[in-house]
């Protein structure tokens, strides 16, 4: 079954053919972030009117590039949740006029199930159940994926996202944005001991994470320094960030893989690029015998491969909608028909 899909629910305009979930034909991204940067971060209104401007020539260029034509296609996937709405809004319409001029299914896909879909592409075997940390920029949750349309979510964080949190802290150091792969690169060779990280405690569900306590005082530190006129020392204080963000993630997300007794572990969203987190769950997993799926980083951030392979598993699970398909900014990942 052969799949158009479409991303649109942050700064990247993405279309992707994919087959039977697995086999990407063509994935075709038409990134915002250079756009974006001079603000330093996503703005709303630019975002749309550049999905606008950009997603019909891609779509376009998905299909000669994969030299496939319109009546190939077998269905339409689109994001319609989460994400900024005017942006969700421009892949949405655009999915519903193809289904229509095709008549085509439409598959509506939640984004972080699309993340989560990520590993299907990277691992053709791999095949629920299975945990999976998904760590992305407006999003970190450990979360049971028992079937390929069944997720529970059994921890996540009580304030920023990972993502969030490397971002604004890169910020600080005025490294583009979005700061975090810049600040990842910054922290190789830096001493992470020489800045200590408070370690919250946290009460009630022990999966639970926060990372704001974790950004305040790497902000603090930042300000206080400079005030004093002395010198940050940039690589350590980047390690001991990173380090800080690892130690929130990985001892719970041993827990959930204790907890639910799952033996495979895969990761999904933009900070499964990061480079300290990617190592430390390759030590653990390997110490404990998980198997470990790590998407190579073209698969880690956003993009459309990832929205046909989540769209296959949900047309197969009967999970479509009709022209009256909506948008959403936020909404669960788990499981409610539309
Ligand atoms: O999943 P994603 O592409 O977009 C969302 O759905 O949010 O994630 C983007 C996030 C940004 O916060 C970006 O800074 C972060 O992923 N990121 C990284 C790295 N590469 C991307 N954070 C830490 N280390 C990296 N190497
Ligand atoms: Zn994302």
């Amino acid at each position: 079954m052969l799949i158009l899909s479409i991303e649109s629910s942050c700064d990247e305009t993405a279309v992707a053919l994919v087959r039977d979930g697995r086999e990407v034909l063509t994935d075709c991204i038409a990134s915002q972030v250079p756009l974006h940067r001079i603000y330093g971060g996503v703005v709303p209104e630019i975002a749309s009117r550049k999905h606008i401007e950009a997603i019909y020539g891609l779509a376009e260029q998905a299909l000669s590039e994969a030299k496939i034509t319109r009546s190939e296609i077998d269905a339409l996937a689109v994001t319609y949740a989460p994400g900024l709405i005017g942006a969700l809004l421009v892949g949405v319409n655009f999915a519903k006029a193809a289904a229509l001029a095709l008549d085509k299914p439409l598959i509506p896909v939640h984004h972080i199930r699309g993340h989560i879909a990520a590993n299907y592409i990277a691992y053709p075997d791999l095949k629920p159940p299975f945990l999976c940390l998904v760590v992305s920029g407006g999003h970190t949750m450990l979360v049971d994926v028992k079937d390929y349309c069944e997720m529970d979510i059994l921890g996540g964080t009580r304030d920023d996202a990972a993502g969030e949190c490397f971002d604004k802290v890169a910020r600080m150091l005025d490294m583009p944005y979005p700061g975090g792969a810049a600040l990842d690169k910054a922290a190789r060779g830096g001493d992470e001991t020489r800045y200590p990280m408070p370690h919250p405690k946290l009460s009630g569900n022990p999966l639970d994470m926060s990372f704001s306590g974790l950004k305040t005082a790497a902000v603090n530190l930042i300000h206080n320094t400079r005030q004093k006129g002395e010198e940050i020392n940039i690589p350590d204080l980047c390690a001991s960030f990173s380090a800080s963000v690892s130690a929130m993630l990985i001892p719970r997300t041993i827990a959930a893989l204790k907890q639910t007794g799952r033996t495979t572990l895969a990761v999904a969203g933009g900070v499964a690029a990061n480079s300290r987190i990617r190592g430390d769950l390759t030590r653990e997993c390997e110490k404990r015998g998980v198997r470990l799926c790590l998407p190579p980083l073209s698969l880690c951030g956003d993009n459309a491969a990832m929205i046909g392979a989540q769209g296959y598993y949900e047309y197969l699970a009967g999970n479509l909608a009709d022209q009256t398909l909506n948008a959403y900014a936020t909404k669960s990942m788990e499981g409610e028909k539309l």
